[in-house]
């Protein structure tokens, strides 16, 4: 066996599922080439909105209409969606801070069916779990993102216990290294808490900046991480190392404290309210609203 094909059967053997975290279909074919194997894809406004095609539209001083987004945003997952694997691609809904679980739900409805292998990506906010609670009663794959808490976890996990298909939970690392904290330690609150359930939601790395975080979920285990091209190209250039049993992460910023929660409660008891997901909501409502025309 080759070096690259030995290397694509180590990375593909992983525990953790690598996902790519962009909005570009050539890119998430470069990095395929590159691993050999790109098991997901997750894609949010920001990133489409940075579409090479999406960005240049703005710029000409054509702004797109909600509908013509609507269709970018369709065919780019359309393109995306055959390169990758077991992982799908998660479509983010179109959300502000009035949005309403019925209007996100009838967004997810249309999104779902675009690709055979979608998840719909909804906010760790109330309105936005109660809408992946009433998505997963009609066998929608979902990953609830803006995580920032393991009260949201906790959430996510009542809200669609007993559901057959799968459910992704989003803790976004980097935003919390960005206010001081040592962002990973929610991963592993997470997944120390979800050890008392049934196993039904999957730890989905996001907002990942370092090759060091993507290592620190391969040590961890973390069931899916997903990651931008240019850190995959990084950990490329470096040949893929992977963390031995002597890797050490370099801590930074303010330990996030474990919390013991009861998985058991009714979702809509946990308080789910956090100042990242409200500000990760308005900057990607502010990076849609920079791709539409005002006569929209
Ligand atoms: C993916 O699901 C997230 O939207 C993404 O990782 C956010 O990353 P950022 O915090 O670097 O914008």
């Amino acid at each position: 066996m080759s070096h690259r094909m030995s290397v694509q059967a180590t990375l593909s053997a992983l525990q953790t599922r690598i996902l790519v975290d962009g909005g570009d279909p050539l890119e998430t074919l470069r990095i395929r080439d590159l691993m050999g194997f790109v098991d997901g894809q997750t894609t949010n406004p920001s990133l489409i909105a940075n579409n090479p095609e999406i960005r240049n539209r703005p710029a000409s001083g054509q702004g797109l209409t909600a509908r013509e987004i609507r269709d970018a945003y369709k065919q780019i997952v359309q393109l995306i969606s055959p390169l990758v694997g077991v992982a799908g691609v998660s479509i983010e809904v179109f959300a502000d801070l009035d949005t309403t679980a019925e209007r996100m739900l009838e967004q997810a409805r249309d999104m779902y069916g675009w690709i055979p292998n979608a998840h719909i990506k909804f906010p760790c906010t109330v309105e936005g779990i109660k809408a992946a609670h009433l998505a997963v009663s009609e066998q929608m794959k979902v990953n609830l993102t803006l995580c920032f808490s393991q009260e949201q976890a906790a959430a996510v996990y009542a809200a669609t216990l007993g559901t057959a298909v799968p459910v992704y939970i989003s803790p976004f690392v980097g935003r919390l290294d960005d206010i001081g904290c040592n962002g990973v330690d929610l991963l592993v609150n997470i997944q120390r808490m979800f050890l008392a359930g049934d196993g039904h939601v999957q730890v989905l790395a996001a907002s990942i900046r370092t090759v060091e975080h993507l290592l620190y979920c391969l040590s961890a285990q973390v069931d899916l991480v997903t990651v931008p091209a240019k850190i995959l190209e990084q950990w490329a250039g470096k040949g893929f190392p992977l963390p031995g049993p002597d890797f050490s992460f370099p801590r930074s910023g303010s330990t996030i404290p474990y919390q013991e929660i009861d998985l058991g409660r009714p979702f809509a008891s946990f308080d789910v309210s956090h100042e990242l997901t409200t500000k990760g909501m308005q900057r990607f409502v502010a990076d849609y609203n920079a791709t539409i025309s005002s006569a929209a």
